[in-house]
């Protein structure tokens, strides 16, 4: 039982200047700034839905396949195809409003 107090004392101090010595470095660490994740920032933020949408196209439609010619389709066409793959690319409201703009805008005439 001794043995085991003892074991268990060390571990504790182990612990302790483990947790110690880590500390201090954290904050001098270089913060990563989260905006300088591209593939979630790039341009979706524009206030212009045609510069978001087109990032949103080019990045979160590119996952599965290249990106497709948004002119191969008309609006028309387009609509249940988009309604399928905004799921797909887990889009949310505003993402989604901003790649349908940008589709409806780009698709055939
Ligand atoms: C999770 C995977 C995935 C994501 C994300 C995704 N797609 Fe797709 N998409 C597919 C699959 C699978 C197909 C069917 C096979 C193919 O055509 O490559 C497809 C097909 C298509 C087609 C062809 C439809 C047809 O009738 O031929 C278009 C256009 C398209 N996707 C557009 C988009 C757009 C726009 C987005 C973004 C909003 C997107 N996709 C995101 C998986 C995805």
């Amino acid at each position: 039982m001794k043995k085991l107090a003892g074991l268990f004392f060390v571990a504790a101090v182990v612990i302790f200047s483990c947790t110690r010595k880590a500390a201090p470095t954290i904050p001098n660490r270089p913060v990563e700034p989260v905006a300088g994740n591209k593939a979630d920032t790039a341009d979706f933020s524009s206030s212009n839905p045609m510069v978001a949408g087109r990032a949103i196209y080019e990045i979160k439609c590119t996952k599965c396949h290249k990106a497709k010619n948004v002119a191969d389709w008309t609006q028309d066409e387009w609509k249940p195809i988009l309604n399928s793959m905004v799921k797909k690319a887990k889009l949310n409201d505003l993402q989604i409003s901003q790649v349908t703009q940008y589709v409806n805008a780009n698709a055939k005439k």
